[in-house]
């Protein structure tokens, strides 16, 4: 990795001569995500072919966006743009995702907004700023428990810990099941499977559901139980992969703090000015998450014939917006390839925009913003203690393992 010191004396460089043009189609290469250079390829594309088409393969068709402005007006445009047929590539033979109609992220206006209605109330300013003392709480006994370990990952021990435990509370699961759906999250990530298959996650969510059937309480999974849009309550179904949809996009959550963790340790200039002004750590936080970009794709499908960038659109195609690159893009960030916690302004599209905007936005800020603080109250250090090896998959982008090791004040 480079340092941000350096990278801050580069000029930026707008027109230099390509030694050879990087082929686009590495995109839909899980393994060259992890171990190549996505980021090279979308500066090349942002240059030399912004609206890209991608030819069927084993994926379906599809357009890249990778400029910051049309990334951000498609987002912006989902009577144009409709998430309804899913929202991430899927194989050709796996067809449509079934959720399609029934989640929150899988669903169009007017119909989204009476969904996102239902939960919207646990993920406000202020419902968060009332379960800050359980975020100290969930951050503190992450630590506590790894307080001896020689050696902790952090993607494991810490950042999925913390994000399984807040998003368990919200949905009313008992403490004692936290490691359980934190071990079922874990096992279907791993897999490389969405949690729905996951059998052990959605008999347990399905058995809450009856219970909370039964004996209504003050939790999202109550909330959906309850909740009506169009007049009808939702299914039961329509429950389930609400949850799962949830949960699922906690994920993000601990692939962000983990990839901003190894960015401070790739540079430890930004976590000592972070120690040295703590009142830098919102600032640090949007950083952290425009360099991290964890969600490394959302999908569209055009409702409508259309233009992008000069190239014609044609209704049913897909449309993928790669939003890391839309995060480095020169035109909109000064020095976009420098980690800078003090950056401002910073109009990172990394939590989305419009009306899909990350329901789970101020929750993952604050979560990242007390977890820094409070490693920055306990350690003299953070010390890398091995290779840390990176998802494989073209969605979310961050460390699977991130081996760190603690040293204490
Ligand atoms: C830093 C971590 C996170 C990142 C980078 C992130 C990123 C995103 C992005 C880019 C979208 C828009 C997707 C689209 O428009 O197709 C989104 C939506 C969503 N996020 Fe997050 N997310 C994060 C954390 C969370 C957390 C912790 C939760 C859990 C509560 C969550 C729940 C959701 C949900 C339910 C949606 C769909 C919202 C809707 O369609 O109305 N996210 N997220």
């Amino acid at each position: 990795m480079r340092s941000a010191s350096k990278e801050i004396s580069e000029p930026v460089v707008t027109a230099a001569p390509e030694a050879e043009a990087p082929d686009p189609a590495v995109l839909t290469d899980a393994g060259w995500h992890a171990e190549g250079d996505p980021y090279a390829v979308w500066s090349w594309m942002r240059r030399h072919s912004p609206v890209h088409h991608h030819p069927a393969g084993d994926l379906p068709a599809f357009w890249s966006l990778t400029r910051y402005a049309d990334v951000r007006a498609a987002y912006r445009d989902p009577a144009t743009f409709s998430s309804r047929q899913g929202v991430l590539l899927r194989p050709s033979d796996q067809g449509v995702d079934p959720g399609g109609g029934m989640t929150l992220a899988l669903t169009d206006p007017p119909r989204h907004k009476q969904l996102r209605a239902v939960v919207a109330d646990w993920f406000t300013t202020r419902a968060v700023r009332e379960i800050e003392a359980a975020i100290h709480t969930a951050v503190r006994g992450s630590l506590e428990q790894v307080r001896t370990a020689p050696v902790v990952d952090f993607v494991h021990d810490i950042a999925g810990r913390v994000s399984m435990y807040l998003i368990g509370s919200l949905m009313g699961v008992p403490e004692r099941d936290h490691e359980s759906l934190f071990r079922w999250t874990n096992e279907a990530f791993e897999a490389g499977v969405s949690l729905a298959a996951h059998q052990d996650l959605m008999r347990y969510f399905i058995a809450m559901m009856e219970q909370r059937l039964a004996e209504p309480t003050d939790d999202l999974v109550s909330a959906l139980l309850g909740g009506t849009v169009e007049d009808e309550l939702l299914t039961e179904e329509e429950v389930l992969l609400n949850c799962e949809n949830i949960v699922g996009a906690t994920e993000n959550g601990r692939l962000a703090i983990a990839g901003g963790m190894a960015a401070f340790l790739d540079h430890p200039d930004q976590w000592r000015r972070l120690g040295a002004d703590r009142s830098l750590l919102p600032s640090a936080v949007e950083e952290v998450l425009r360099w991290t970009s964890s969600a490394t794709h959302s999908m569209r499908t055009a409702t409508r014939d259309c233009e992008v960038g000069g190239r014609r659109i044609a209704a049913g195609d897909r449309v993928v917006l790669w939003v890391p690159s839309a995060n480095r893009d020169e035109d909109v960030f000064t020095a976009p390839d420098s980690f800078d916690i003090a950056r401002s302004p910073n109009r990172h599209l990394a939590l989305g925009i419009g009306e899909h905007f990350c329901l789970g936005a101020t929750l993952a800020r604050a979560q990242m913003r007390i977890l820094y603080g409070e490693l920055l109250d306990r350690t003299d250090r953070i010390e890398a203690a091995g290779p840390a090896h990176p998802v494989r998959s073209i969605a979310v982008a961050g460390p699977e393992t991130l081996p760190i090791r603690l040293v204490y004040r």
